[in-house]
Parts: C-alpha cells; structure tokens; sequence
C-alpha cells in the first residue's frame, strides 16, 4: 500500500513511551527473566523496526512475530536478537527459518517429521518452541502423553532440530475471574512434569500475565499489549505500573462548510442537519482501518468533542462543529487535544471491539511519525 505521506493524517508514535514502557516492566521482573517483545502485525500498527529498535534499547532480550516474513524484516534491519515465530508454519519454511536463526512454534508432530528430512539435505538445525494448548484452543499440544512422545521426538532429531523453548498462552489472564485461568495452570504443570529437563526458554507470560500472575512467568515474557502503553484488561484491572499510551492519531480539517436545516450528509442520507449546522471533514476512512462503527463517536476539533456525522466513507469522515473552524485545526482521533484526551479503550468500547483491534487495524497508508518524549 502506497504510504500518504503529503496527507494530514498521522499516527504519531513516541518511542520514548515505547522505552518507558518496556524498561518498566523489566525493572519488576525477577532475576534471570528475559523479556521478548511482541511486534507482529506491524508492532501492534506502531511500526515493526522503529519499535523493535526502541524495545531493545530498553532491554528487550528478543522478539516474537506473528509470521516468518516478519522475523525476516527484522533480521535484514539487522536485528540478531531470538525472534520467535508464534503462528504455525509449513514444514517447506523450515530451510528459510533456520537459514535466518527465527525459532518457531510447533504444535504437532508432523510438522518435525515432514521438516526433519528438509533440514537433513541442507545441513540446517532449527530452533523449536513446544506450543502447550492448556486450554486456548489454539495451536498445541493437549495431553501428557502427547508432549512425552514429541520431546522423545526431538530426542531422535538432535542434528536437526534444537529443542530451544516451550510455552503456553493464557486465555483469561486479563479476567478478573481466575477460575479458568487456574484451570490452564493445573493442565500446564501436568504437562510440565514430562519435560525433563526444560529448554533453555519457559514462558507462559504475555502482558497480562505478567502483569496480573507474576507467579507463572517462567524464564521469559512475551510482552506485547503493554509495550504499547495500553492496559491488556481494558479497565477491568489496575495494572502495576504507569503506561504510557505510545500512539496518537491526528489529523486537520480540509474541508468546512455551513449547511442548513434539513441537509443531508454522507452515503445513504443517514444524517440530517436538524439546524443550521457546521460540518467539517477530515481525511481519514474505513481503508485507513477506521472502521464505519465509529459513525456517531467523536473526534477532538480544538478541544471540542465533534459527532461523526454521517457514514465513514473509504477516505474521509465529517464531524458536525460547534463554530466555524479555520481550514487546517488539528484534529485528534486518538490522544490529547487542548486538555480533552480520546483513548483506543474509548473507541474500542464505542466500536464494541478491543483497543489492539483500534490500533492494529490502522493501515499502511496512515503515515506514521515518530518522536521521543520524554
Ligand atoms: C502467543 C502469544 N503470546 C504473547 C502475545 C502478546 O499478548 P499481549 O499483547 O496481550 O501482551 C500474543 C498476542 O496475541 C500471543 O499470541
């Protein structure tokens, strides 16, 4: 996708809270542990490089990814750090994996059966993290029996294959009801118990957990949500520690006009004017990921909380202000304008979403600028 550079709409990311946000959780965590940045899917939409590099300055020990090419961007930017690939992949990738040291998760047998002769004709060793699905339903082992036999496994294929870690994911870290989660620890330490001796890497920990069950983090977290300043509950639970919100959205008004009473505004005449009205517009649409829920939802004008107005059309939305506003008064979709603050948790709760669907979502073509506050 072609980035809008010349366009008003930034997301306007401080790595600085990037830096605070990691040396913040690294700071409470134990002796020894190691703390793996989350940055899939473009960094969560901070921006894949800009964020590893601010990560690692604060400590990060490693990277976790979503998908192999990923990993590669990271490496080719020159990265030597762990990265693990958390998403299943194909046993054809197993060359081009280990060709560039990315570790990768592994939920089932076959997966090293079909990689091991690959890896065998290259003369290439790959780095495996055992997934325990210990109730997310995801990726992963699920019985005893089942994490026996493929340690045993990787017991036969030590010329290609490293048994480098092993993890499970928490479905309801960030709950305050702990039921489920308890149950997951139960499974877990069964599972465990089969495992001797352990990897190099056990980690169960994503942001929640670490935050909330400080107890189970192993040897290493996978921090992600809370790198980005967000709290991974919403507002269910406190987190420990002070986040600091990394990404604003902004943008100008490019376009104001007065209509009167009874005029139509946007596709589908959903909104009426019931006054004589001001109605300003801002370049920003649902290919830019802000989606067409938010119809109704506000933006800041100069401080002023303004209703979307109409639908959100592909490029650009129109907000009813209370005054005429000159051609180019910032805008803030997300952030803090004139003292009034709009969050991703606020938008999400109006989208009926969660705010790493909000920020995730934004897509290449919002420019993303990049400043360090301190
Ligand atoms: C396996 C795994 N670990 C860790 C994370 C990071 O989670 P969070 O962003 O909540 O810290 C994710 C994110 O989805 C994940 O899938």
């Amino acid at each position: 996708m072609v980035v809008g550079r010349h366009r008003e709409t930034k997301a306007v990311i401080d790595l600085g809270a990037i830096y605070h946000n990691v040396a913040e959780e690294k700071a409470r965590l134990k002796e020894g542990q190691d703390l793996f940045a989350v940055v899939k899917a473009n960094a969560y939409g901070h921006g894949l490089i800009q964020v590893a590099r601010a990560a690692k300055q604060a400590g990060a020990n490693g990277f976790c990814v979503a998908v192999i090419d990923e990993g590669l961007a990271l490496r080719q930017a020159g990265f030597t750090e762990p990265i693990l690939i958390l998403g299943v992949n194909s046993p054809i990738e197993a060359v081009i994996m280990a060709q560039n040291d990315l570790s990768v998760a592994v939920g089932d047998e076959s997966f090293l059966r079909e990689a091991a002769p690959v890896l065998k004709q290259a003369g290439l060793r790959l780095k495996v993290h055992l997934a325990l699905d210990t109730g997310m339903g995801r990726i992963g082992f699920r019985f005893a029996d089942e994490v026996k036999s493929v340690v045993a496994l990787l017991g036969q294929l030590t010329k290609q294959f490293v048994f480098e870690g092993i993890f499970t994911h928490f479905a309801s870290a960030d709950s305050k009801e702990t039921s489920y989660f308890n149950k997951q620890v139960a499974l877990l330490n069964e599972m465990l118990q089969v495992v001797s001796p352990k990897p190099r890497y056990v980690h169960f920990a994503n942001t929640a957990t670490a935050m909330w069950h400080s107890e189970l983090t192993g040897n290493a977290i996978r921090y992600g949500i809370g790198m980005y300043g967000l709290n991974p509950s919403g507002s269910q639970l406190t987190e420990p520690g002070t986040l600091r919100p990394a990404m604003e959205l902004v943008s100008q008004l490019v376009a104001v006009k007065h209509v009167s009473a009874g005029a139509a505004i946007g596709y589908g005449e959903t909104y009426v004017a019931k006054h004589d009205e001001w109605i300003g517009t801002i370049p920003i649409g649902y290919a830019d990921g802000w989606s067409r829920k938010l119809q109704g939802f506000s933006v800041l004008v100069a401080g002023n909380y303004c209703e979307v107005v109409g639908r959100v059309c592909m490029d650009q939305i129109m907000v009813r202000l209370p005054q005429n506003f000159k051609l180019g008064t910032k805008v803030t979709l997300i952030g803090t304008n004139n003292g009034h603050t709009i969050t991703a948790q606020d938008v999400a709760n109006y989208a009926h979403t969660i705010h790493y669907e909000i920020v995730s979502a934004l897509t290449e073509r919002i420019e993303r600028v990049y400043v360090w506050k301190n």
